[in-house]
């Protein structure tokens, strides 16, 4: 169906004046409707990715729960302009909170956020701290959510001690033949899988909880207003339970990387200390007197530990002859995990500053 008939579907105000792309988001198809009245709102029609995402009605039963106890707790702190503090879902005509199609799409609908941006890559200390500022705020903003635990959106997510299991398995395999050029990298990985299972065992011991985390923590999913101040973090599709620091560990391994996540020189790639500072000086300004001292001590571990991860998957992939991330070259996987490694070394040279800066702002 039409973007146009789908949003006939959706209760909005106003009269439709245009319909058209939007974004640069890639894992969602995006539309911005446009309405003529000047009093009526804009919106974002997006179709939600039902490969990725299996169950759709949870998915958006998580993101409606979220974002109203989000809104309640701005209007209860007598925030302004709280249409764009906050995602807002709207409904089908019907009440429903997405609209399936005859092709299996699923369609929802947002209020869209005016004069709002956002940026690929962190550029300066200033937006490092709005980073960690947003999704500190998000993070205290969702801590006393009533009720059930969010549906895990997608199970196993996060769940290293399962990664390094079947990294174990792939390695053991050799599936392709690839194992002989790279088995100093895959040995690198494999002396450290026991110290990395570490947050998931601390968790099982009931030594850290599981809150509600983002799971998506990249710079570009938050929306900074015109002189760069934090509106809102977007993207919640994978909200879900987890530990703390693996949001925060996946926002420093994406956002403070002086190289690319798949740099061929590996002279490029290292862990800035300006970006990791402050980032976790916005994100713990928000987040200190909610998290306990233990969660705060594994926030610096979480960059290690997510950068850890990710060359694991990389690997893993590569081993498997690249069957889950696009590749643009037979070498791609490889290239990212040996570029993931490096970033984890150069943290773990750096890591007692890294914690000494968290101790700064705890
Ligand atoms: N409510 C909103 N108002 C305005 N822009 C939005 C809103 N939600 C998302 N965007 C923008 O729409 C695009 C797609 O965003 P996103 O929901 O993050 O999808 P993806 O999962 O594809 O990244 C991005 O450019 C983002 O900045
Ligand atoms: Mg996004």
């Amino acid at each position: 169906m039409t973007p146009e008939l789908i949003t006939n579907q959706f209760s909005i105000n106003g009269t439709v004046a245009t319909i058209k792309p939007f974004g640069n988001g890639l894992i969602n198809t995006t539309y911005k409707v446009r309405t003529s009245e000047s009093d009526a709102p804009n919106y974002l029609l997006q179709i939600v990715n039902h490969h990725i995402f299996k169950n759709v009605s949870e998915l958006t039963r998580n993101i409606e729960r979220v974002t109203s106890h989000i809104r309640g707790k701005l209007e209860e702190q007598e925030a302004h302009d709280i249409d764009r503090r906050v995602l807002t879902p709207v409904k089908t005509n019907d009440g429903k909170g997405f609209f399936k199609d005859e092709e299996d799409n699923y369609w929802r609908m947002f209020l869209f956020i005016e004069e709002a941006h956002s940026y690929d890559q962190l550029a300066s200390v200033k937006q490092a701290e709005a980073g960690g500022r947003a999704f500190g705020q998000f993070q205290k903003l969702v801590s006393d959510l009533p009720g059930e635990p969010l549906y895990p959106v997608i199970p196993g997510f996060h769940d290293t001690e399962m990664r390094i299991k079947n990294f174990k398995e792939r390695v053991k395999e050799n599936p392709v033949g690839r194992l002989e050029d790279v088995q100093q990298d895959v040995d690198f990985l494999l002396e450290r899988s026991d110290e990395y299972k570490k947050i998931i065992q601390m968790g099982r011991e009931g030594k850290i909880p599981q809150r509600i985390v983002h799971q998506d923590t990249k710079f570009n999913n938050v929306l900074l207003d015109e002189n760069d101040d934090v509106l809102c973090v977007i993207d919640l599709d994978t909200v879900m339970p987890g530990y703390v620091c693996y949001d925060i560990g996946d926002a420093i391994r994406n956002g403070a990387n002086t190289g690319k996540e798949d740099d061929p020189n590996l002279d490029n790639v290292g862990i800035n200390m300006e970006l990791f500072e402050g980032f976790m000086k916005g994100f713990l300004q928000e987040t200190n007197g909610i998290l306990t001292r233990e969660e705060k001590e594994t926030l610096a571990f979480g960059a290690k530990l997510l950068t850890y991860e990710q060359a694991v998957r990389f690997m893993d992939d590569f081993l498997d002859g690249d069957k889950y991330y696009k590749t643009e070259s037979v070498e791609h996987n490889l290239i990212r995990a040996r570029a993931q490694i490096k970033l984890l070394k150069s943290m773990e040279e750096k890591f007692d500053r890294m914690e000494e800066i968290v101790s700064r702002y705890i």
